[in-house]
């Protein structure tokens, strides 16, 4: 019996076909395995010709290095278009027999496919063609791209292709130009492996559980918080008591605000791009603080006091009572003056005060 064909097909060409070896790995290996990806590796030197099968000549009007040449190129992704395999990579390693990990679901329903550019002729295969001077790679990419057929990479090397190659290579296919970062690699088999992990492993039945896609740095344009597993103290130091408390509710709120800060603190811009809600803006612009009240034998009745205060900008967590002390902790983004003359405002008219508010 055949295989039924794989949800996504990649071909890589590139000078250097044993750098391609990380693919046979891990989670790609095992989606090889499974038959959800097939890979062909063709080595670019198949097309050379002359004596020496030189694959790169001097840039034209001058310059360092060398630029690789399009009688090469050219006919390369025709093949490879017109449906030439090259060397199939296998998985390095058997899987078949794994145990399903606890987060792998065995079956998961195929995505209906999704044009990934409007008005692209999508039956066209998608070349990329990894460059520093491309359009910076991002996870709105992967997911678009893991719903593709077929994807075939063009590895450059040197001073990279030369550029007719890819206005020619567009009656064959849909050509983008990517960025893997703001740095400079020797050649795109490196960002052949980075891109096609970040798209494979969004197939459905590829990771598992798609719970965990959705919960990933950049899914909803904002960085992932900090992680922790058992045991809760190690080494002395505690994992956040909240993640222990059995409450989803405060573990998620917790989550959002570890995520929206840890955002704006290393990647600031990101936060520019994300509407954020009314709760998200006041998680990121308050404290927590402590307000501390000498109010003598004054009633005061926290319902009430935690209402005013709220419509105050201060959200009051405890109240606690004794018999002269009234001791408020919350968070708020006022300042500690303003938030001193909240909760006096927040006292029953009349009361004699004397307080502080402590961030
Ligand atoms: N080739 C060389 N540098 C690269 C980069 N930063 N991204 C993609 N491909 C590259």
């Amino acid at each position: 019996m055949s295989n039924p064909k794989p949800a996504l097909r990649l071909d890589v060409v590139t000078i250097f076909p044993e750098y391609l070896d990380p693919l046979r790995h891990a989670l790609l290996g095992k989606a090889i395995e499974q038959g959800i990806l097939s890979v062909g590796v063709h080595d670019l030197r198949d097309w050379a010709t002359g004596n020496h099968k030189s694959v790169d000549a001097p840039p034209l009007g001058g310059g360092p290095g060398m630029v690789m040449k399009p009688e090469v190129w050219g006919p390369a992704l025709d093949d490879i278009a017109a449906g030439r395999t090259g060397t199939e990579l296998d998985s390095a390693a058997k899987h078949r027999n794994d145990k399903l990990r606890h987060d792998d679901v065995a079956n998961v329903a195929p995505r209906p496919y999704e044009s990934p550019v409007a008005g692209d002729d999508a039956s066209k295969p998608l070349l990329l063609v990894p460059t520093p001077a491309g359009k910076p790679f991002t996870q709105a990419d992967a997911r678009a791209w893991s719903r593709e057929e077929h994807i075939v990479f063009a590895c450059g090397r040197y001073e990279g292709i030369d550029q007719r190659v890819f206005e020619d290579a567009k009656q064959r296919y849909r050509v983008r130009e990517v960025s893997i970062g703001d740095y400079v690699l020797i050649g795109g088999e490196v960002a052949v492996l980075v891109i096609a992990e970040a798209v494979t492993r969004l197939i459905p039945g590829v990771l598992g559980n798609t719970e965990s896609h959705e919960e990933d740095s950049f899914s909803d344009g904002l960085l992932e918080g900090p992680s922790y597993t058992k045991p809760r103290v190690w080494r002395g130091i505690e994992a956040p008591e909240v993640l222990t408390s059995g409450d989803h509710k405060k573990v998620d709120a917790w989550r959002r605000e570890q995520s929206l800060k840890r955002t704006r603190a290393v990647r600031p811009e990101l936060l520019e791009q994300v509407e954020l809600s009314e709760e998200d803006r006041f998680m990121l612009d308050s404290r927590e603080v402590v307000s501390v009240f000498e109010v003598g034998g004054q009633r005061v009745v926290a319902k009430q006091l935690r209402r005013a205060l709220k419509q105050a900008g201060y959200r009051a967590e405890t109240i606690e009572r004794n018999e002269t002390t009234l001791t408020v902790k919350g968070r708020t983004a006022l300042s500690l003056e303003d938030a001193t003359q909240a909760v006096a405002d927040a006292l029953p008219k009349g009361t004699q005060w004397s307080g502080y508010t402590a961030g």
